[in-house]
């Protein structure tokens, strides 16, 4: 397999989160030819406001190149409240503009093949989110993965903070989640270049 580049975005900013493990994980379990790069900037990224847009911030800037240099995205979202964490929902929004080819360049969301997982210490915790974070790569016109679907419950009991799995069952999911990102961005590569 030639190098497949992915970029990988924890909706948490806490040192201890099980989404951040969780990416640490992927980045573990990775198949050959894939490099899972976390990004880390997530707290630098301002609150989105039309107002600033025309003149986005470094950050921002920042933030949508390496999506588009990407060939893939994954996302770890925890679930506030039933919902994806603000600062989350923050950057994917301004990720997400333009939402239509209005000046000569597109949001670097369109088309791009997406991955998602998530980790809660709850009995049915990211559920919730991940369903929302779906919903918005609708509007992006992104190539999500339906699945297999990674729902890490009881993350205390199946993750370390250093992304060693202690669970088969999520080992082996994540393996699945991965490779079939490696099928999309092989299948959306074909579709561009025809
Ligand atoms: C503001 C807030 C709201 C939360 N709401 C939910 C929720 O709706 N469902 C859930 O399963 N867990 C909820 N939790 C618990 C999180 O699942 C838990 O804090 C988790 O560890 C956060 O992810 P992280 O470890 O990646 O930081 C909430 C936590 C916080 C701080």
């Amino acid at each position: 397999m030639s190098d497949l580049s992915v970029l990988a975005i924890s909706g948490s900013l806490r040192d201890a989160s099980f989404n951040t493990a969780l990416i640490r994980a992927a980045q573990r379990l990775a198949p050959e030819g894939m490099t899972i790069q976390r990004y880390e900037h997530l707290a630098a990224i301002p609150p989105f406001s039309e107002d600033v847009e025309p003149e986005p911030p470094a950050p921002v800037v920042d933030l949508r190149e390496r999506i588009a240099a990407a060939d893939a995205l994954l996302i770890a979202t925890p679930e506030y409240n039933y919902g994806v964490p603000g600062v989350l929902k923050n950057a994917l929004d301004w990720a997400s503009r333009p939402s239509f080819p209005i000046t000569s360049w597109v949001s670097p969301l369109a088309h791009k093949p997406v991955a998602i997982m998530g980790a809660a210490p709850t009995g049915m915790g990211t559920v919730r989110a991940q369903l929302q974070l779906r919903q918005l790569f609708l509007w992006t016109d992104s190539a999500v993965l339906s699945k297999p679907e990674i729902i890490v419950t009881n993350a205390h009991e199946k993750l370390a903070l250093d992304g060693t799995v202690k669970d088969e069952t999520t080992e082996a999911l994540l393996r699945g989640l991965l490779d079939a990102l490696v099928t999309r961005v092989r299948v959306t590569q074909l579709a561009t270049a025809a």
